[in-house]
């Protein structure tokens, strides 16, 4: 029997994360979009995950520029988050947002609680979606900013 698949989600979203927004460049294009698939793989060398949907845009930036950012967000950046998940407008999801870059060139996004950016060290196709690994080029933290979590399609944080 095949599996009910918003049983599926439904199970995935009770997995609580916090929440990064991805950006890349190929060139003079830069892209970026919200993604909670992230994980650490290696210490050493240091090493990240991401998973991008292959139907995204950010997907084929990624792709074509070899590299990607990966930037956690704060606590008070719900609102970023919506706008770089949005599929409305997302030509404009960089413009008054006062980015910069790093080693890569990927856009590195401004009061977040840390960052990170990476050359893709290898990329794998699962289903319908890709499987960035990244070697970390550069780090950045403000271990004083609290993070923003995402559980079961809802915003939160960490209490006490
Ligand atoms: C909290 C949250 C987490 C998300 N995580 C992912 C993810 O891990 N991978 C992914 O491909 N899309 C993820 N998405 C969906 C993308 O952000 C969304 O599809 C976006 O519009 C893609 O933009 P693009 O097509 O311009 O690249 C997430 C969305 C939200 C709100």
């Amino acid at each position: 029997m095949a599996l009910d698949v918003d049983a599926f989600k439904q199970v995935l979203g009770r997995w609580t994360t916090g929440v990064t927004i991805v950006t890349s460049r190929a060139g003079d294009t830069i892209h970026g979009m919200t993604v909670s698939a992230f994980t650490e793989v290696s210490l050493e060398p240091p090493r990240v995950l991401v998973c991008a949907e292959k139907s995204s845009n950010t997907h084929p930036v990624i792709a074509e520029g070899g590299v990607f950012a990966v930037n956690i967000l704060a606590r008070n950046q719900a609102a970023l988050s919506d706008k770089f998940a949005s599929k409305r407008d997302e030509h404009l999801r960089f413009e008054g947002v006062d980015w910069t870059t790093a080693q890569t060139g990927a856009p590195i996004l401004p009061d977040t609680a840390a960052a990170l950016d990476c050359h893709v060290h290898a990329a794998h196709e699962s289903g319908d979606h890709v499987i960035y690994l990244g070697d970390v080029l550069w780090t950045r933290c403000d271990p004083d900013k609290p993070v923003l979590l995402y559980s079961s399609g809802a915003y939160g944080d960490f209490k006490g």
